[in-house]
């Protein structure tokens, strides 16, 4: 038997519980509109759609999903080729969620939308994440200078620099001189199709002055099989990046010769010597400790034994130095470039 009061504090609950529901309902369509579309949010554009470019699009597009202060969309820039078939590979990519050409059988996201068009693909971009081969970073920043946000913020994940008569210029230090913007780096032991099946590995990214600048980049790069670390020491993180690609080439040749494991660990440790003396020669703010991070040492290792620049010189040396690193890379990398100053 039940009470006529029984039946009442039971209907009295019952309204009180849907009440609350729909209270929450309310509350949570009202936030979720405000955080996710309205507010905060940061919009991010990959510019450059290689091997890398397309693996960074992918980590960066499985963030913006999960994280409500980015816009879940990423748009990536692609140097506009046509296929063999006749296609236009932005289409395909666009289509397929997939860089066919550059990482082929690698779903990117839903959410990464390929644009053809460097001016529209950065225009509404508070986020601008650098990744084309190093020696097309100049004419790109010609074509973007007056068309970023104002306030944009930069990360550069090319290895490598520009050598003029005046010296030396970092690749960060090219983009941030001709865009006006701040300009970090991410570098690490990254070897793209690796990383691309989702293999564990170690990132740092180098910031010169705002820790919470570093710390937004390491929140859209970090996922369980990728780890990022920021250190401040810009130059260092981007000269561990650049150099290593020199000592691979002399690991390659150890490789073509067959002179060895031995020999190719003293080319190894040699090369690190090297890399952290000529860093300092050029910026003594350089620290010792970024070449313990994953852009130092891991990196260097990770390039010796399976980078391209290793496999290029492995080939220059078999063939006895007959047959040019120009050749051998068309050969060997099939649109990939060789990662050395030019
Ligand atoms: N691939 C890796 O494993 C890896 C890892 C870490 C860092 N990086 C660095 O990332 C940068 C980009 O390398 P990647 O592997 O993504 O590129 P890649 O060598 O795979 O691809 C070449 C890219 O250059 C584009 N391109 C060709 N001609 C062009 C032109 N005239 N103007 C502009 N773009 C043109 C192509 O469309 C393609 O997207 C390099 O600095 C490299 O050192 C690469
Ligand atoms: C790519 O996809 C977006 C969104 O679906 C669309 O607006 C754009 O026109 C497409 N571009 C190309 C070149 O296919
Ligand atoms: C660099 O970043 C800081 C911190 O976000 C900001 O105050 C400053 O205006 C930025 N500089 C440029 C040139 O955008
Ligand atoms: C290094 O050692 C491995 C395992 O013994 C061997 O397969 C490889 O050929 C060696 N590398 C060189 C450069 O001799």
């Amino acid at each position: 038997m039940v009470s006529e009061s029984d039946q009442f504090n039971l209907l009295y609950s019952l309204s009180f519980t849907l009440f609350l529901f729909s209270h929450f309902i309310l509350c949570y369509t009202f936030l979720h509109y405000f955080t996710k579309n309205k507010l905060v949010m940061t919009k991010v554009t990959v510019v450059g759609s290689g091997n890398w470019g397309s693996v960074a699009a992918k980590l960066i597009a499985s963030n913006t999903l999960l994280l409500t202060n980015f816009n879940d969309e990423v748009k990536m820039w692609v140097f506009e080729e046509t296929l063999p078939g006749g296609e236009k590979l932005t289409e395909v990519i666009n289509q397929t969620n997939e860089n066919v050409k550059y990482l082929p059988g690698i779903k990117l996201g839903k959410n990464v939308i390929a644009d053809p068009n460097l001016e529209n693909a950065v225009k509404d971009a508070d986020m601008l994440v650098f990744v084309s081969p190093h020696q097309f970073m100049e004419g790109i920043c010609k074509l973007l200078v007056g068309k970023i946000k104002a306030g944009a913020e930069g990360l550069s994940l090319i290895k490598g620099m520009e050598v003029k008569k005046e010296g030396p210029c970092m690749i960060s230090t090219l983009i941030s001189n001709q865009l006006g913007i701040n300009c970090s780096v991410l570098m690490g032991a990254n070897i793209a199709n690796e990383i691309a099946m989702e293999k564990f590995s170690e990132a740092t990214v180098g910031y010169s002055q705002h820790k919470e600048v570093a710390d937004k980049w390491v929140q859209l790069f970090t996922t369980p099989y990728f780890i990022v670390t920021a250190v401040n020491d810009v130059e260092g993180v981007e000269l561990c990046g650049t150099l290593k690609n020199i000592v691979a080439i002399a690991a390659g040749f150890v490789d073509g010769l067959e002179m060895g494991n031995n020999t190719k660990a003293a080319i190894m440790r040699l090369g690190l010597k090297e890399m952290m003396a000529f860093s300092k020669l050029l910026f003594p703010s350089v620290k010792d400790s970024t070449f313990f991070e994953s852009c130092g040492v891991a990196d260097l290792i990770t390039t010796c034994m399976g980078g391209r620049n290793r496999k290029v010189a492995e080939a220059y040396a078999r063939n006895g130095g007959k047959r040019s690193f120009e050749e051998l890379e068309e050969e060997l990398l099939k649109g990939q470039k060789l990662q050395v100053p030019k």
